[in-house]
């Protein structure tokens, strides 16, 4: 049933081989001063910050940097860029990497005239609505997974209290343009790869496991989780391989634009604990969904069983002769944990850095949401950890 919706999304989306020729149209746009944001090595190692300075400079742009943002971007981070934004009078705010360095250019963007109160606990705490100024932002993705780049979601890890929080902010806070150039992402890792395709996969679960029934977004999810796995699979074998990239690079984008999660109550309860996995450990957001979500859905399906029967046969193809609803449900979600394994997906909390004392913890900060098939405890919250630790 399609419930009553509005839907909106500003960003533009400039998808190809030569997308980045439509950098410089778009500057136009913007006044003069341009911060450009991007992690670490990445794109000076592939030549893409030579590129866009390129473009910067032919378009007449003052640029500032802010370089190293990390995964899991940190709240000094973002303070740091915030105070650029001011101290430079930044028109436009560039962000060039992964959905870290996207989400902490929107962080900035909040928090730079966020004068008054401090911005954390203003907009990831409180959840106010944003009333300062808010400066645009821009961006050319190199790592697939989040759907940052055309979404309002701003995820940013306070250090000192070891908190990883989640935003979706209006319309004026997601990107104007981004830039979508699969070829930007044949260097990322088959690490960071899988843990990409598995966020996107992730996305695309918080959002089918949520009410009975089925919608034209639950049809839609069935075709994007096929899409990733199969193309996954042609990525691994051949990771130069344009067609199987730019679909997990258009999967992704689909995935959390915000139009699968339309007429869908929506989950998110896996995010919640990856979030406080994430705070305790900095692992890779893909993985650690990966860990967690198996001993999650083999605790919840009971509560869902119907989407869990159709998640088995629609997604992965399991025949229902002579089974139980349990059965092909049980089957699905092995089929799930067989695919990790297949890609190389770590689902080890330990593996990914957890010590068994930072799993209570990890239990007791974790947010609640009960829009799922199941509301948690805490309890069984440290129990899901403590399965797949
Ligand atoms: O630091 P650099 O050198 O840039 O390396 C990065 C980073 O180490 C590397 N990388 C990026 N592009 C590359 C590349 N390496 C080689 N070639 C390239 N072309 O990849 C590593 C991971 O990058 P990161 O941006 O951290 O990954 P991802 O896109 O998975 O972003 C994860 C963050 O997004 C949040 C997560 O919680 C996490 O903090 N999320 C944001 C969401 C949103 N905005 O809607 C929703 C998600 O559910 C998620 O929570
Ligand atoms: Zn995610």
């Amino acid at each position: 049933m399609q419930l009553d919706f509005t839907y909106y999304n500003p960003t533009k989306i400039h998808f190809g081989k030569n997308s980045l020729t439509k950098l410089n149209d778009e500057l136009t746009q913007y006044g003069d001063t341009v911060m450009l944001v991007y992690g670490r090595n990445a794109i000076k190692s592939n030549g893409l910050y030579d590129d866009i300075m390129t473009i910067l400079a032919a378009a007449g742009k003052k640029v500032i940097e802010l370089s190293g943002v990390m995964p899991n971007p940190t709240y000094n981070k973002m303070m740091e860029g915030a105070a650029l934004v001011r101290e430079h009078n930044v028109s436009l705010i560039l962000a060039v990497g992964g959905g870290s360095v996207i989400d902490c250019a929107k962080g900035i963007s909040v928090s730079a005239y966020c004068e008054n109160e401090d911005p954390f606990q203003k907009y990831w705490i409180e959840f106010s609505e944003v009333d300062n100024k808010v400066v645009p932002v821009a961006s050319v993705l190199t790592m697939v997974g989040t759907g940052s780049e055309m979404n309002g979601g701003s995820v940013i890890t306070h250090e000192a209290t070891k908190y990883k929080a989640g935003r979706v902010f209006p319309a004026n806070v997601y990107p104007g343009f981004s830039i979508l150039n699969p070829e930007y992402t044949f260097t990322v890792s088959q690490y960071q790869m899988v843990s990409g395709v598995f966020d996107t996969m992730s996305h695309l679960m918080e959002q089918y496991f949520s009410d009975q029934g089925a919608n034209t977004s639950d049809y839609l999810i069935e075709s994007l989780l096929k899409s990733s796995i199969d193309n996954l699979r042609v990525a691994l074998k051949n990771p130069d391989d344009y067609e199987a990239r730019s679909n997990l690079m258009w999967n992704a984008t689909l995935a959390l634009n915000t139009i699968t999660g339309l007429s869908k109550t929506q989950d998110w309860q896996v995010h919640m604990i990856e979030h406080q996995l994430g705070a305790y450990t900095d692992c890779a957001h893909g993985m650690g969904l990966a860990a967690i979500s198996l001993p999650y859905y083999r605790l919840i399906y009971k509560f869902g069983i119907e989407k869990f029967v159709r998640f088995a046969t629609q997604v992965w193809g399991i025949s229902c002769e002579g089974k139980t609803q349990d059965q092909i449900a049980l089957e699905g979600i092995d089929a799930l944990a067989h695919f990790t394994k297949e890609c190389g997906i770590v689902t080890s909390l330990k593996e990914l850095g957890a010590t068994k004392e930072m799993l209570p913890k990890i239990a007791e900060s974790t947010t609640i949401i009960g829009k799922g098939y199941k509301k948690l405890t805490s309890e069984e919250i440290l129990n899901i950890l403590e399965t797949c630790f």
